[in-house]
C-alpha cells in the first residue's frame, strides 16, 4: 500500500527508518533539527550492536576509556568536565502558567519568558554534531502503568546511558504506534562544533537549564551531559513531569526505591522506600539479609523511581519505570552492597570513578586497602600518599555507574511485570546525625504523610552545592516535585481518603533514620543488612504480630520487638538510636513550622491540624 506522500516525505526529511510512521514524531523531530541544526540525524534502534558501535565511536571521541576485558568485560570509563559533575537544582525550572502552580520550593519562570530565553540557545546548538532520536519506555513495554517518551540528544553518551536505563528503541516506537503520546525530551550539551572544530572528550557548556513545561509535559535540556541534567528519562520526566501526571490522573511518581521481602513461610511483602539522593537506596532495594535471618529474600524492583497506581482491588500497585542502575559508587563496596558490586562486573559504564594501572576502575571505599597508584577521575596521578597531601580524591563523590537491571542478581522475578506489584508499606528516610529516632510508625495515613512531609536530610554530593546541610526534603522529592508541594500534599491525603473509603487497607507508613551518629560522630546503627531487622520489625506489625511503645510521633519499637539473631547490638546501644530527645524535637517543631510558613499558602489544613496534635503530645 502507498504511504501518504506527507509521511514519506517526513520520514525522508529526519532521515527516518521506514518503521517510523508517527507523524507528529516525525514533523517534531524535524522541526528541533531545523531549530538545533545538527550534521547527522542518527534514530537509536536500541540494540545491541548499536550500542556497541556508539560505545566504541565514544572511545575513539575520547570520551569513553575501554577497561581492561578480562577483569571488567564490556566496559567503559567516562572522565567529565569537572564543571559538569551533579544535578544542578538552582538551574532547574518549573515553567508553567501560574508562579503558585509551581510553589515556592520550585524555581519558576512564564513559559513565555523561558521559551524567550532558550530559543536563542537552542539555535544552532546541535551545529556539527549528530543528533539522536532515543525513543524510550518508562515502565515495562505495554505496561498501563508505563509512558513513553522520546529524547533529541547530541551526546552518544546520553544515547548508550539511556539504553540501560531505558527501555530505548524501536520497541517503544511500537508501543507508540502512529498515534499514540509521548513526552517530547530536548538535550543539547550546547557546544556546538563551528567550522569543523575539534571536539573536546566532555562537550558542555557554563550556561546551564534544565526547564520542564508541565501543561505541554515538554522537557529541555541546555548545557549539562552528567546524569539527571542529561537523562531526562529519569527526574526529569518519570519525577517531575510525571508527578504533574500523576495529580492530574490520580497516581503518584514517587523517588522510591521498590523491594520485594519474602520471609522464611514463603510469604512475600513489597515495600517501597523514599530516601534523599545518595541515602543509600540502591544499597536497601539490594539488601543481603545478615546472618540471624536465614530464610528471609530481598529483592529488587528498582532503586530510584517508583509510579505507583491505584488498582482496582483499592491496593496500590508500583512499577520501576527504570531499566537499569545509575547510583553512586564511592562507598559501595562487597560489604555494603555485595549484589551491587557482582552486578558491575561487567557491562558498565562508569563516570568519574578512577583508573587503576592494569586498566579496572577503583573509588573510595571500595576496598579496605588503597591501590597505590590510580590515574583520578580528572585525568591526574593519585596515591595514597597525594590523597593524604592535597586531600585529591580518586573517583569523584558523586561518581556514578549505569548498568542494567537485568545484571543484578537480587533481581525480583515481577521487576518486568507490567502489573506493577502491591505496596505494603512505605518508608521515608532523611539523612540525620541527630533527632530522628531509628524507626516510627505512624498511626495513621496522615500521621505518616505528616512525617514525610515535614523530613529533613542532610544534603550531599548527588547535587551541586553546599554538603551536610539539613534541609527539609519533603517525601524526598524536593529537587523532583513538578508541581506546588502543598498541592502534593493535598494529592496523597485524597488518595489516602479515597481509597480508605473504598474499604482498601492502605500500605502502613514508617518513617527510618540510618544514620544517628554518637559524640564521636561514628555512626550508630550499623545499617546495610542490619536494616533487615528494622523492615522485619515493621513487616510483624503489618500482620499484627509485633509490639512497640506508643510515643508523641507514632509508635517505635522496644528492644525485645526486634530480632537480634546474629547480633550483638546491645540495649544500650539501641536505647541510643530510638530515643526521642523533647528539647532537640521541640527544635525540629520549629523548623516543621518554618516548612509550613513557606508552604502556608496551599497548605493543607488536615497537615496544620496534625501537626497541632503532635506537638500537644510531645508538650504532656
Ligand atoms: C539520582 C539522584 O541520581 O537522586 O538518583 O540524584
Ligand atoms: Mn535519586
Amino acid at each position: 500500500m502507498n504511504q501518504p506522500e506527507s509521511l514519506v516525505t517526513l520520514q525522508a526529511s529526519v532521515h527516518a527508518p521506514a518503521y517510523v510512521k508517527h507523524v507528529a514524531l516525525l514533523a517534531w523531530v524535524r522541526d528541533i533539527a531545523s531549530l538545533t541544526q545538527p550534521a547527522a540525524i542518527h534514530w537509536c534502534d536500541g540494540s545491541q550492536a548499536e550500542y556497541d558501535a556508539l560505545c566504541a565511536a565514544l572511545v575513539k571521541a575520547g570520551t569513553f576509556k575501554k577497561l581492561n576485558d578480562v577483569k571488567r568485560p564490556n566496559s567503559y570509563l567516562a572522565s567529565s568536565d569537572p564543571t559538569d559533575v551533579a544535578r544542578v537544582e538552582d538551574r532547574t525550572y518549573i515553567c508553567c502558567e501560574h508562579k503558585d502552580d509551581a510553589g515556592p520550593t520550585n524555581n519558576w519562570r512564564a513559559p513565555t519568558e523561558m521559551r524567550a530565553t532558550l530559543t536563542p540557545l537552542f539555535t544552532g546548538s546541535m551545529r556539527g554534531r549528530t543528533m539522536y532520536v532515543v525513543p524510550f519506555s518508562m515502565g515495562p513495554l505495554g505496561s498501563p502503568i508505563a509512558h513513553i517518551g522520546v529524547e533529541l540528544s547530541d551526546s552518544a553518551y546520553v544515547a548508550v546511558n539511556m539504553k540501560i536505563m531505558t527501555r530505548m528503541g524501536k520497541g517503544a516506537l511500537d508501543v507508540l504506534g502512529e498515534r499514540g503520546e509521548f513526552v517530547p525530551c530536548v538535550h543539547t550539551v550546547g557546544a556546538p562544533l563551528l567550522n569543523g572544530a575539534a571536539d573536546v572528550a566532555w562537550p558542555c557548556n557554563k550556561t546551564k537549564y534544565i526547564v520542564h513545561y508541565p501543561e505541554t509535559r515538554e522537557i529541555w535540556s541546555y548545557g549539562s551531559g552528567y546524569g539527571g541534567n542529561a537523562l531526562l528519562g529519569k527526574k526529569c520526566f518519570a519525577l517531575r513531569i510525571a508527578s504533574t501526571m500523576g495529580q492530574k490522573d490520580g497516581w503518584l511518581a514517587e523517588h522510591m526505591l521498590i523491594l520485594g521481602v519474602t520471609d522464611p513461610q514463603g510469604k512475600k511483602y513489597h515495600v517501597a522506600a523514599a530516601f534523599p539522593s545518595a541515602c543509600g537506596k540502591t544499597n536497601f532495594a539490594m539488601l543481603i539479609p545478615p546472618k540471624g535471618f536465614e530464610g528471609w529474600k530481598v529483592t529488587t524492583i528498582g532503586d530510584d523511581i517508583a509510579w505507583i497506581k491505584p488498582g482496582a482491588d483499592g491496593r496500590l500497585y508500583a512499577i520501576n519505570p527504570e531499566a537499569g542502575y545509575f547510583g553512586v559508587a564511592p562507598g559501595t563496596n562487597d560489604q555494603s552492597n555485595a549484589n551491587c558490586m557482582a552486578s558491575l562486573n561487567r557491562d558498565v559504564i562508569f563516570t568519574n570513578v578512577a583508573l587503576t594501572d592494569d586498566g579496572d576502575v577503583w573509588w573510595e571505599g571500595m576496598t579496605k586497602e588503597r591501590p597505590a597508584h590510580l590515574i583520578d577521575w580528572q585525568g591526574k596521578d593519585w596515591t595514597p600518599q597525594i590523597a593524604k597531601d592535597t586531600g585529591a580524591k580518586a573517583a569523584h563523590p558523586n561518581a556514578r555507574f549505569t548498568v542494567a537491571a537485568t545484571n543484578n542478581p537480587a533481581l525480583d522475578s515481577a521487576w518486568d511485570d507490567p502489573k506493577g506489584v502491591a505496596i505494603d508499606a512505605f518508608i521515608f528516610g532523611g539523612r540525620r546525625s541527630t533527632t530522628v529516632p531509628l524507626v516510627t510508625e505512624a498511626r495513621s495515613w496522615e500521621e505518616g504523610v505528616y512525617m514525610a512531609a515535614t523530613m529533613g536530610s542532610e544534603t550531599t554530593a548527588a547535587a551541586a552545592g553546599q554538603q551536610g546541610i539539613v534541609r527539609r526534603d519533603p517525601f524526598a522529592m524536593l529537587p523532583f516535585m513538578g508541581y506546588n508541594m502543598s498541592d502534593y500534599f493535598a494529592h496523597w491525603l485524597a488518595l489516602g481518603d479515597k481509597l480508605a473509603k473504598s474499604g482498601a487497607t492502605l500500605p502502613k507508613i514508617y518513617t527510618v533514620n540510618w544514620f544517628r551518629k554518637d559524640a564521636n560522630g561514628k555512626f550508630t546503627w550499623p545499617g546495610f543488612g542490619d536494616n533487615m531487622r528494622v523492615m522485619a520489625w515493621m513487616l510483624e506489625r503489618i500482620e499484627g504480630k509485633q509490639g512497640g511503645s506508643e510515643h508523641a510521633f507514632g509508635t517505635s519499637p522496644n528492644y525485645a520487638d526486634i530480632n537480634w539473631n546474629g547480633s550483638d547490638f546491645s540495649e544500650m546501644q539501641f536505647q541510643s538510636v530510638v530515643s526521642n530527645d523533647r528539647d532537640a524535637w521541640r527544635a525540629e517543631m520549629k523548623l516543621h513550622s518554618e516548612l509550613f510558613t513557606q508552604l502556608a499558602h496551599r497548605l493543607p489544613a488536615q497537615l496544620s491540624a496534625t501537626k497541632a496534635t503532635l506537638e500537644a503530645r510531645l508538650n504532656t
